[in-house]
């Protein structure tokens, strides 16, 4: 039976920042987060993560239901935090140890590494060649090229530093004998800390077998330390990111000047122009025409829309529905099929029916429109008294004129019209026209060729 066991308990000063490292994003996914997801598609029995108690709450809104807790009281050192987790080890023959701070190792890699793992070996390290191994620990080997100690930068003399071979923080161990060396952990080095690396040596010492298995993946294996480290994985999981999204039938046509988040969805045929921003659980259809320069949060959207230089938050769009330039739709706005919505339009918590149009320059606030209603330019739903808001509903088929104010509570009746300029204070029956300040019914004029009568 394997076991895995995430080390999180570490401070991360080098992030400079009051947030725990772990906890800063990539692709709108904490690190940690990776990290776990990878090693949840491993077959692992059980998943051990060890953190600093006052951070409970937190990391337990990113861990996965499958994982215990272990708590390190206090950061003495990646040998300590392993040593937290032993207990949780009984019965358990073989431990992969994973730094949370790498999330660009893949589960992929982490079943190579188990796979190097064999009866004669006490533990297998996974490594990396670096040009410039920078501050990571260096990996030494014997002859035969069994690893015999990985020395940490600070701690190693000016042979040892120009090793190539780098620990990346990731280890397979024999539980058994891992119980054994754990024992004789010291913190007799630069730094005064357990180091999980010191592991190694004593191995070798108890007469031990240390075998390295290498990935090819450089620097990319390696912790995020700072906010430089940071920018450049989220760099390198965009790239992925990008190019699985063009496998899957997707153009992307500037890749580097497009931003997507990891877990957002998006059907084939679908073009997205440069400067979008993609973030959170968004969904798009196929077919559809993204940007230039559109953000979209938590946005899901139907076939065949084209959303050009707009922001839609947390809303939803049907299919065949042209948004912007310069529209904002937010806050569970429910925007239905073939609408179209345009130049600085604000459309917020509401439902827009099918075949309704919102052309220009209008607030569309807590309102519910139905089907085929004209919206004039520079109408507002007045829905805000200073204390509440309230609802505006305008039934299919009406004709709200150029700046129009609608005073919520207020109700427009299907096939009514309202004139250009009304204040709309009371609520318009069904078939009338109301005009003025305050609007007032008015009879109908005739209608006119392609007009609406009276407005
Ligand atoms: C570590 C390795 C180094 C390797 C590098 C790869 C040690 C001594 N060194 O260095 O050989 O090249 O990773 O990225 O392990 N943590 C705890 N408790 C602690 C300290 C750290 O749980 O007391 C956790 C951190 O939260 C982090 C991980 O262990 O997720 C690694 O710690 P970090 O301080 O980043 O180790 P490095 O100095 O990068
Ligand atoms: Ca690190």
């Amino acid at each position: 039976m394997t076991a895995g066991v995430v080390l999180a308990g570490g401070k991360g000063v080098r992030m400079r920042s009051s947030l725990p490292k772990l906890f800063h994003k990539l692709l709108g996914k904490p690190i940690l987060k990776y990290v776990l997801e990878h090693i949840s598609r491993l077959s692992i029995d059980k998943i051990i993560l060890v953190i600093p108690p006052e951070e409970e709450e937190k990391f337990k809104e990113i861990g996965k239901d499958n994982v215990i807790y272990v708590f390190q009281e206090k950061p003495l050192g990646t040998g300590d935090a392993l040593r937290r987790a032993m207990p949780e080890l009984e019965g358990f023959d073989t431990v992969l140890v994973v730094n949370g701070d790498a999330p660009l190792i893949t589960d992929d890699i982490f079943r190579r590494l188990l796979d190097a793992y064999k009866d004669d070996v006490s533990a297998v390290i996974l490594s990396t060649i670096l040009e410039d191994p920078m501050h990571y620990g260096r990996v030494v080997k014997d002859k035969d090229g069994n690893v015999i100690k990985i020395v940490e930068a600070k701690d190693a003399n000016p042979a040892e530093k120009k090793i190539k071979e780098v620990n990346t923080g990731a280890y397979c161990f024999s539980v058994k004998d891992l119980k054994l060396a754990i024992e004789k952990l010291d913190n007799n080095n630069a730094q005064g800390e357990y180091y999980i690396t010191q592991l190694v040596e004593i191995l070798n010492s108890m007469g031990k077998k240390v075998i390295s298995y290498q990935t090819d993946l450089g620097s990319l294996a390696l912790g995020i330390n700072s906010r430089l480290d940071l920018a450049l994985a989220t760099k390198r999981l965009l790239e992925q990111k990008l190019e699985e999204l063009m496998n899957e039938g997707v153009t992307v046509v500037s890749p580097e000047n497009t931003y997507i988040e990891s877990d957002v969805k998006i059907g084939k045929d679908t073009v997205i122009e440069p400067f979008s921003v993609l973030k959170g659980n968004t969904v798009i259809g196929e077919g559809c025409i993204i940007g230039p320069s559109t953000y979209l949060l938590n946005a899901n959207i139907g076939d065949n829309c084209e959303i050009f230089y707009s922001i839609v938050k947390n809303s939803k769009i049907e299919s065949n529905v042209r948004v912007g330039p310069f529209a904002h739709i937010r806050d569970e706005a429910h925007i239905k099929s073939y609408a179209a919505i345009g130049d600085f339009v604000e459309v917020k918590k509401s439902i827009i029916g099918s075949h309704t149009k919102a052309l220009h320059l209008s607030y569309l606030g807590d309102a519910e429109i139905g089907e085929k209603v004209n919206i004039g330019a520079g109408t507002i739903t007045c829905n805000y008294d200073g204390k509440t808001k309230h609802k505006t509903t305008i039934e299919d088929e009406a004709f709200i004129g150029s700046h129009t104010c609608l005073r919520a509570p207020i109700k427009v009746g299907k096939g009514a019209i309202t004139g250009a300029g009304a204040v709309v204070l009371k609520d318009v029956e069904p078939g009338t026209t109301v005009v003025g300040v305050p609007a007032h019914p008015i009879e109908r004029k005739p209608k006119e060729e392609g007009g609406k009568g009276e407005q």
